[in-house]
């Protein structure tokens, strides 16, 4: 089958990885791609956003299977027209995705279907925003309602953090039309638990548990980022927390949208916190999680073509999905100075026997120079993943793996998974 992926980061690199593995595919399409995935697909210049660039590229190359990764094309409408010409996808199409596009969305839906969340109001109007959040205590969780890269939360400690949130958002539009619509929210507290499930609409599977890290610093100290590191599984998520989300959240998550004729089938990805009252959504996602992928796809030991296709054709419920025991590890290597500014351009060299058995590299922010060589090309350029029968064994691998990967202004954390080897 000739497959194409939609997305050039971390993430799409390690789906592609795992894809590659399938007996019945013959070839991939990155659109855009990047360095690494250069090595493993083939790269088109279309980029992401590009949903017509992307259905003209899949109509003229008789792509049998699509795989869009990143939200914003799912947001944008990519599966309903890819499948308007006849292509099989993987993701929700747009009346889906509105799940990770909308947080006013995603809130109605929760306290409709009774799904635990933290308690909220929405706004459209900042004076009344500026008005209710002098009246709430501290801290309080400020969201924008549409897609922001990621920073559109703010944690404001005092009231005049939260003034400044608020006018930021809805009157000066940092975050242009995401920021029309803000929730003002409470702040929870407890270890956080990213679990990706795959579903048809009505089967839910989820994989197994991870943990992000999204500060730049080590501590979780410093700016937010899309994420520092992961690992897998987490191990605040125990059997019977799985259970209690499975009953109060993954499936109630799922009949909702049933029920409000925007069945999603995909990956969800459900940003959970384990707070002392139980676990609650801190957020949903409608894709794969970066770079939560490329901790839980390397435990995975059924072929994820057949799991895609078979949420496309929604006979999940018929499929056995089956995991590696032990845990996973990814390091991020990212350019110094990221999230603010840094410089990109810079030489990757990987040593000769910087890889053993069961450590991998995957390419987010990298691209070929001239010379054909891998150069540094974004904020984060690449993770370092490993698997160990244990945590401890696989955090020791993928640092040891980082040792040999060399190009200038590297910077990583040192600590990834040392809260999860604590348990909090
Ligand atoms: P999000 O972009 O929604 O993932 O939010 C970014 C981060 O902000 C989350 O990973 C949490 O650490 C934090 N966060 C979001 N909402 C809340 C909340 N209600 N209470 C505490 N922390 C939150
Ligand atoms: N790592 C968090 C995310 O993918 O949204």
């Amino acid at each position: 089958m000739k497959i194409m992926v939609v997305g050039g980061g971390g993430r799409e690199h390690t789906l592609i990885w795992a894809l590659k593995k399938s007996p019945k595919v013959t070839e991939i399409f990155a659109l855009p791609g990047n360095g690494g995935i250069a090595k493993d697909a083939t790269c088109v210049n279309i980029g992401a956003k590009d949903i017509e660039g992307i259905t003209k590229f899949a109509k003229e190359n008789a792509i049998d299977f699509a795989v869009v990764a990143p939200d914003d094309p799912l947001v944008l409408g990519a599966v309903d027209a890819l499948h308007a010409i006849g292509i099989p996808c993987f993701g929700p199409n747009k009346a889906a995705a509105i799940i990770e596009g909308s947080k006013a969305f995603s809130k109605d839906l929760m306290a409709k279907y009774n799904i635990p969340t933290a308690t909220y109001k929405i706004f459209n109007d900042a004076e009344k925003a500026l008005e209710y959040s002098k009246t709430q205590s501290l801290p309080m969780v400020i969201k924008a309602d549409g897609l922001a890269l990621g920073k559109g939360v703010i944690i404001a400690a005092s009231h005049e953090e939260a003034e400044e949130a608020i006018r930021s958002m809805m009157i000066d539009k940092q975050f242009g039309d995401s920021g029309n619509e803000i929730v003002i929210e409470e702040f929870l507290t407890g270890p956080e638990v990213s679990v990706l499930c795959f579903t048809d609409g009505k089967t839910v599977r989820p994989m197994v548990s991870s943990m992000d890290h999204k500060r730049a610093g080590d501590n979780d100290t410093g700016l937010n980022t899309g994420g520092m590191g992961t690992v897998a599984p987490n191990p605040c998520y125990t059997k019977e927390i799985a259970e209690v989300c499975m009953e109060t959240i993954f499936l109630p998550t799922i009949r909702a949208m049933e029920k409000e004729g925007r069945p999603f089938k995909g990956c969800l990805y459900f940003g959970l916190m384990i707070t002392p009252n139980g676990p609650k959504v801190i957020e949903y996602n409608c894709r794969f999680g970066d770079p939560e992928t490329q901790v839980v796809l390397p435990l995975l030991d059924t072929d994820l073509l057949e799991i895609m296709l078979a949420v496309e054709e929604e006979r999940l419920a018929d499929l056995e999905i089956s995991w590696k025991d032990g845990s996973a590890c990814c390091v991020i290597l990212a350019s110094k100075g990221y999230p603010q500014s840094y410089e990109k351009g810079f030489v990757i060299t990987v040593d000769e026997d910087a890889l053993k058995e069961g450590q991998e590299i995957f390419h987010a922010g990298t691209a070929l120079n001239e010379n054909g060589e891998v150069v540094t090309s974004g904020g984060r350029v690449l993770g370092v993943t490993a698997i160990a029968p244990t945590l401890e064994e696989a955090i020791g691998k993928a640092y040891r793996a980082t040792e040999g990967i060399h190009f200038e202004n590297k910077y990583m954390r040192s600590d990834i998974g040392q809260r999860a080897l604590r348990g909090n």
